[in-house]
């Protein structure tokens, strides 16, 4: 996958790219990422790419003139999918990020300031999407983070199979709790069940748990998994308990 990110701000991105996971996965050919300073393509004489709202308020917006050229200009025949990161976007999830690993090129487009001027939303854009609803400076880190979050779901890119499938979200439900050794950390065992070789115990055990901690902390996600009988009463029970405890 190729993904160009445009935004006023390049140099954030050097030490995410080039560290971890990413880093290997880009090192390997997985992924390729290249950034573009929209300011560089401001036809401006001191370079300005932001200017005041009509209608008034506070702050500035991006231009469409840089941006409507950057992306004509990396973008030509719009092979990308163009994605303007913003809070007015829906919002991310798993699933999103699993769609968008299978495109062979994503163009990210950075807002700052006070956003950006609604003609390159209306006529550039494919979609808009938000990391969550709160509003942070700038696109930046909402790039990085779906750099993140698309990557690690490319094939190859977590090193094993099945690497992403056994996490959070993968089968509708938060991943269960996990340990590593010593068994016992200051008078603090694991569970006797992960230590017992037992596979199919340790796999209810699993579900279970996951289950549990689903309900507690995002019983929403429950709507959508099946759950067997017995699943649904132990659900119903803890939720019996937390309102008797409110
Ligand atoms: C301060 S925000 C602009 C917020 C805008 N005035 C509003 O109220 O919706 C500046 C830029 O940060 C980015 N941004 C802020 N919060 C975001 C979020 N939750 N998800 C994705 N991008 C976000 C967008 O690119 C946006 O153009």
């Amino acid at each position: 996958m190729h993904i160009d990110v445009l935004t006023l701000f390049p140099e954030m991105f050097s030490q995410v790219l080039s560290a971890s996971i990413l880093g290997r996965a880009i090192e390997q050919g997985y992924l390729s990422v290249n950034t573009y300073n929209i300011r560089d393509y401001s036809v401006d004489k001191h370079h300005r790419v932001d200017d005041y709202a009509f209608g008034g308020g506070t702050g500035l917006i991006m231009m469409a003139q840089p941006i409507f050229d950057a992306i004509n200009a990396i973008d030509p025949e719009h092979t990308a999918k163009r994605i303007y990161l913003s809070p007015q976007g829906r919002v991310m999830n798993d699933a999103k990020a699993r769609q968008l690993s299978h495109e062979n090129r994503l163009l990210l487009l950075c807002g700052h300031y006070e956003g950006i001027d609604q003609r390159v939303v209306d006529t550039l854009i494919d979609e808009e999407v938000s990391i969550g609803d709160y509003v942070l400076t700038g696109g930046e880190l909402p790039a990085m983070v779906m750099i993140d979050a698309v990557a690690r779901q490319i094939k190859g890119v977590l090193g094993n199979e099945n690497g992403a499938d056994d996490e959070s979200f993968a089968n509708g439900l938060l991943e269960y709790p996990q340990y590593t050794r010593p068994s016992d950390y200051n008078g603090l065992p694991v569970p006797e069940v992960l230590l017992s070789g037992h596979h199919k115990n340790i796999t209810a055990w699993r579900r279970k748990q996951s289950v549990l901690k689903t309900a507690l902390n995002r019983p929403d996600l429950l709507d959508k998994v099946q759950l067997s009988g017995d699943e649904e009463r132990m659900v119903k029970e803890l939720s019996a308990l937390q309102d008797t405890d409110k």
